[in-house]
């Protein structure tokens, strides 16, 4: 099948990578001259594993093209009784806390506009529920002539392992109007299981995402404050996290305390489902104090660090979880912030948002960068894990003269560090 993808950050970059890997012919589009310029050599301008490889191999079964012109990628398109077009583009936090939808409408009426022959459209970025009929309204507005339809399939792939939660997803959700377009889906989608894929209707599809991210963010917040509760009362955390986990009504993953939860998508979905719910006069009271929680998180991960009375700080970690170099709302990124405010000399690390963490912090003077750990470590009187990429587990302890460790990940077992003569302090250790 012909695919368009509007836009080509980490969502629509790997969606469209794995659509032309699945033997689709795949256009993708962004507005960033630089990031199609370095695509279109078969340069992948994000930190993914595996991304770059699987590119290679679909620029050479010539599955995959790239563009800044959407009018380029439609024009490929005219002849063809249908195309479908995703809109991947970004739905940042706005002022108020909503979805900032002006990116995925903007992508919308370009479409509508640049079209001739029918459309599906699609909204594959994180949009609160109506959206589809926002669009729907605005092509029609736009385009009157245009033989349309809109639906909503939206993404569920994490950062750092992108490439394999969408070719093995849990479940696929389309949203749709019609029968036509989820016979488009089970087209797409050929390659998976039938039972994979869940249709409902749009304004269900728009809301699954958004109560899937909120449930994650909560249970991340739950067991943030049983680590706080083991801390006071002498509980061992590891412990409790695994035989809670163990309930399969509950199940393990997510139950790792650590400095709250951030990144792109957690912080702002969760205030916008907030925001829906308030225009349509709906209190979601625990959502509300999931945000909390997870705001004092990080003030205490800070009053954690500054009680060891460390003046130099070696800070392992800048993404806001391993395997990506994405800061946006990175937990390690906002203690960094305010360490750098009080009089404390930070030497951060990280294994692929170093660049990004420089841009972040251009003109501040008592932080400084290295792509080398040990490096980082030299001088420091106090080691915090604040990302947990797996690499860390990895570290020569004998080229680490520090003693003092604050793991914010707990990644380490703290007798086996006890043991190599280390102080090492955890979330939810006394
Ligand atoms: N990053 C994730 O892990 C993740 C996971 C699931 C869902 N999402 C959702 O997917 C959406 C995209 O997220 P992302 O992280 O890929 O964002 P991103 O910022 O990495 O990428 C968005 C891209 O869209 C481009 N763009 C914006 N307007 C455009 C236009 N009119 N035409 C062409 N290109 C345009 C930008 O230049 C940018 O490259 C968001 O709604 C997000 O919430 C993200």
């Amino acid at each position: 099948m012909k695919i368009v993808v509007i836009g080509s950050g980490y969502v629509g970059l790997v969606s469209g990578v794995c659509f032309a890997k699945l033997g689709h012919e795949v256009v993708c589009v962004d507005k960033d001259e630089k990031k199609i310029a370095a695509l279109k050599s078969g340069i992948v301008p994000i930190f993914e594993p595996g991304l770059s490889k699987l590119l290679t191999e679909v620029i050479i079964t010539k599955k995959i093209s790239f563009t800044t012109s959407l009018s380029e990628a439609l024009l490929t398109t005219h002849h063809l009784p249908l195309t479908t077009v995703f809109i991947a583009v970004g739905t940042p936090q706005d002022e108020d806390g909503s979805a900032d939808l002006s990116y995925v409408l903007a992508a919308a009426k370009e479409v509508a506009e640049l079209s001739d022959s029918p459309k599906l459209i699609v909204t594959k970025s994180t949009v609160p529920a109506s959206t589809g009929a926002k669009i729907k309204e605005l092509v029609k507005a736009t385009n009157p002539k245009l033989d349309f339809a809109v639906a909503s399939n939206p993404e569920f792939l994490r950062e750092g392992v992108a490439i394999n939660d969408f070719m093995n997803p849990d479940r696929i959700v389309v949203g749709v109007e019609d029968e036509k377009s989820q016979k488009i889906f089970e087209d797409i989608y050929a390659a998976f299981p039938r039972e994979k894929l869940v249709v409902t209707d749009i304004i269900t599809a728009e809301l699954i995402k958004y109560a899937s991210n909120s449930f994650l963010a909560t249970k991340i917040s739950f067991i943030n404050e049983m680590a706080d509760l083991c801390e006071a009362v002498g509980g061992n955390i590891k412990q409790l996290a695994r035989a809670v986990g163990l309930d399969s009504r509950i199940g393990e993953k997510f139950l790792n305390p650590g400095p709250g939860f951030g990144g792109s998508c957690f912080p702002k979905d969760i205030l916008a489902i907030i925001n829906v719910a308030k225009e349509n006069l709906v209190e979601l009271s625990l959502i509300n104090s999931v945000i909390t929680s997870n705001q004092k998180r990080r003030k205490k991960m800070v009053e954690k660090i500054l009680a060891l009375r460390a003046k130099k700080i070696a800070l392992l970690g800048l993404a806001f979880k391993g395997n990506t170099d994405d800061i946006r709302y990175s937990p390690a990124i906002m203690i960094a912030q305010e360490l750098v405010q009080k009089d404390v000399q930070i030497f951060a690390h990280d294994f692929a948002a170093v660049e990004n963490a420089r841009r972040e912090f251009a003109g501040v003077k008592n932080i400084s960068f290295f792509e080398n750990l040990y490096e980082a470590t030299a001088d420091a009187d106090l080691i915090v894990i604040a990302t947990e990429w797996e690499e860390y587990k990895e570290i020569d302890f004998s080229r680490i003269k520090t003693k003092k460790i604050l793991d914010l990940r707990n990644i380490f077992d703290a007798k086996e560090m006890r043991k190599k003569g280390f102080e090492y302090h955890y979330v939810g250790s006394k």
